[in-house]
């Protein structure tokens, strides 16, 4: 296979990410310092929870996982209660395959009997960069000094864990052999129902949770819990992924990449003449005719055509996207793809580089590679931590975008079907700065989907979506309040933007994220609500038994 450099080798990462304030954003900054003060806690953000807090997990069995909150490499604060380290994919006593976790407890006095699992993607990206960059109770954003207390981490509104797999990602441990998605979720189950028997959870309600590649795992691992009929072990209560790939690549990334270049370009200053000639391509792949007939709400009736897949063609000439992205590095040669309004400088990433052309200064390190931080977590120490690793993690095969066999390809291909009609609590969102899946290519994907007895999104998503406005706890680590974007729900599915994330949505509009959060777990109804996060008012109203913690 040829070379699939920006698209394939890059669906997650966060290495150039969210950037630091330079002198020009101070000013910016100063003019609005006045609302922020107003915003502002008197006290610094500490969790009030965590100094009465007793260790509630740790039994024989998990005090082999418990890490020390207080010894974490270069955080001067304590964590609080977590575990992390490495549980077998079966019960086979030689098993030799493990994958990572990291386990967070929900920092609530009373949290229902849940679980919610973050997965990054890829495929071979680790977790442990969302948890980093994105929605973990601490965060080490690109370009800033030292890590911060994220009072927006999702174990302020429940059980967190964060995986690393398949086996070939992170610290994990093993020879990648699976094939195929579906032998992707039957690893996660095997590793899963240890997790559950080692930290007692049977019958828990179980939430997948992950971005980009994700938009894979999730939707598979979902189904594969779905198939198991155990709800012992696999009980889905519902999923959430943001900027997923979740149909075919051709029409989710290519057609779609000159309207959305379009409407960007005073952030892209791409020249006029280039951009008739990609207009002119345009026509030649016969994507403006795609558009104009398959970009409708609602959709035709029936399934999309499959297009000729660029890179099968020598030329790359409809190869949109890395045409694309070529023409733009010219102009702002710092340009990033997972969030368009970064220039120069690159700002420094913990977690290394990911894509050809990522910029890290001589001599830094990257934070999971370090020994002192392996030991902390219980990993293997001298593993050779990369947030995307080089190897091919399905051993024996392909990623799924190259997937020959349609019931192991896309997840919009029925897989997602079956996990929105099972739940009916399925979210996808979209940060519009992303340009390596953008918001009108993911519904340009959903259009094709069928689920609850119809074919796609009957309205564009339209309506203002919320986000609470709230005290701010630290000036490392602020959330947007207000209208923050866009949202609809059909059948099940609910689909919302965050007009100022890019991919890692998470991390650019925490806000946001954490009120889909509150939706997900059923303690806010919608985006349409103006409650106030319901971890500051006091106000819960969750489903299901309230897990009552002693202490
Ligand atoms: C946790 O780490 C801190 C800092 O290194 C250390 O002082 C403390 O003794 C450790 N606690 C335990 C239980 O190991
Ligand atoms: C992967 O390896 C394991 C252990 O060696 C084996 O049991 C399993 O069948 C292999 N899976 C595939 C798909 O080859
Ligand atoms: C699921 O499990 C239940 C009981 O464990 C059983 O009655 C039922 O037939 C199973 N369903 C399927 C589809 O396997
Ligand atoms: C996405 O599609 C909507 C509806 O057609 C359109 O109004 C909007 O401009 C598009 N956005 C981009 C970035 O192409
Ligand atoms: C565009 O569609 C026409 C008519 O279906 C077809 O002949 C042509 O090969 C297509 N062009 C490309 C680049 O696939
Ligand atoms: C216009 O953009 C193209 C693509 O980046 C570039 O090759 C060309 O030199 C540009 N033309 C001018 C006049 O800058
Ligand atoms: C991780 O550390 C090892 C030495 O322990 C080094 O060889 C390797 O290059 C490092 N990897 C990264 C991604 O920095
Ligand atoms: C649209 O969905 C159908 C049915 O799932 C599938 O066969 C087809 O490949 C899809 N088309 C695209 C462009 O993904
Ligand atoms: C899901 O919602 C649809 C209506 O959109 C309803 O017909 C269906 O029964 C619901 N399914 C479940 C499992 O609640
Ligand atoms: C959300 O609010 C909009 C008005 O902004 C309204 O049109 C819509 O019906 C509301 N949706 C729900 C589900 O309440
Ligand atoms: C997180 O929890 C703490 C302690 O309950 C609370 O003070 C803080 O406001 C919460 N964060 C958010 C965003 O609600
Ligand atoms: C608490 O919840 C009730 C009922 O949903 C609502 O009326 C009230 O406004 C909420 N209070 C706050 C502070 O959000």
């Amino acid at each position: 296979m040829k070379h699939f450099l920006t698209l394939f080798s890059s669906l997650l990462c966060a290495s150039t990410a969210l950037a630091a304030s330079s002198l020009h954003k101070r000013n910016v900054f100063n003019k609005v310092k006045p609302t922020i003060e107003k915003r502002m806690a008197s006290q610094p953000f500490q969790h009030p929870e965590l100094q009465k807090r007793a260790d509630h997990f740790l039994t024989e069995k998990t005090k082999a996982f418990s890490v020390n909150g207080t010894g974490i490499p270069e955080v001067p604060f304590d964590v609080g209660e977590s575990y992390a380290g490495l549980l077998p994919i079966s019960d086979s006593p030689d098993e030799t395959r493990k994958l990572f976790f990291w386990f967070f407890p929900s920092t609530l006095s009373q949290t229902p009997e849940e679980v919610v699992i973050w997965l990054n993607g890829g495929p071979g990206c680790s977790s442990l960069s969302g948890f980093l960059t994105e929605n973990g109770p601490f965060t080490w954003m690109s370009g800033t000094m030292a890590p911060v207390q994220n009072p927006y981490s999702w174990n302020n509104l429940t059980n967190m864990i964060w995986v690393e797999q398949p086996v070939g990602v992170g610290y994990s441990q093993g020879s990648p052999n699976i094939t195929d998605e579906v032998e992707l979720a039957t690893e996660f189950r095997g590793f899963w129902k240890n997790f559950i028997t080692t930290f007692d959870m049977q019958n828990w309600g179980v939430y997948v949770t992950g971005e980009s590649y994700a938009g894979y795992y999730v939707p598979y691992i979902a189904d594969g819990f779905i198939q198991a009929n155990d709800t012992e072990y696999f009980n889905l209560k519902g999923i959430s992924i943001n900027d997923p790939i979740i149909g075919d690549d051709t029409v989710q990334q290519q057609v779609v990449i000159l309207p959305y270049v379009e409407y960007w370009n005073n952030l892209m200053y791409l020249n006029s003449t280039f951009l008739d000639q990609m207009r002119e391509r345009q026509e030649f792949c016969n994507y403006t005719s795609y558009w104009d007939t398959y970009f409708k709400f609602p959709p035709p009736e029936g399934p999309f055509p499959v297009l000729p897949d660029p890179f099968d063609s020598d030329e790359y000439t409809c190869d949109m996207f890395d045409n694309f992205y070529g023409a733009i590095l010219e102009v702002n040669p710092c340009f990033n793809i997972y969030h368009i309004s970064e220039t120069c400088p690159h700002p420094f990433s913990q977690l290394g580089i990911v894509n050809t052309g990522d910029y890290q200064p001589p001599g830094a390190q990257v934070y999971f590679n370090r020994t002192d931080v392996q030991e902390a977590l219980h990993a293997v120490v001298g593993t050779n931590w990369m947030q995307c690793t080089d190897i091919n993690v399905f051993g024996n095969g392909n990623d799924s975008s190259h997937a020959s066999d349609a019931s192991v390809g896309p997840a919009n291909n029925g897989v997602l079907q079956r996990v929105i009609e099972y739940t009916n609590n399925t979210i996808i969102g979209s940060g519009d700065l992303d340009m390596l899946l953008s918001t009108n290519g993911t519904l340009l994907a959903i259009q094709n989907m069928t689920w609850n007895g119809m074919q796609g999104l009957q309205a564009y998503p339209s309506t203002p979506l919320y986000a609470p406005y709230h005290p701010e706890y630290n000036g490392g680590a602020l959330a947007g309040a207000g209208i923050q974007g866009k949202w609809s729900h059909e059948r099940g599915l609910t689909f919302y933007t965050a007009q100022l994330a890019g991919h890692e949505l998470p991390g650019y509009t925490p806000g946001v994220a954490y009120r889909m959060l509150e939706i997900l777990l059923g303690r806010v109804k919608d985006f349409n609500s103006t409650q106030s996060f319901t971890t500051q008012s006091g106000n819960f109203t969750g489903n299901g038994p309230i897990y009552r913690r002693a202490g």
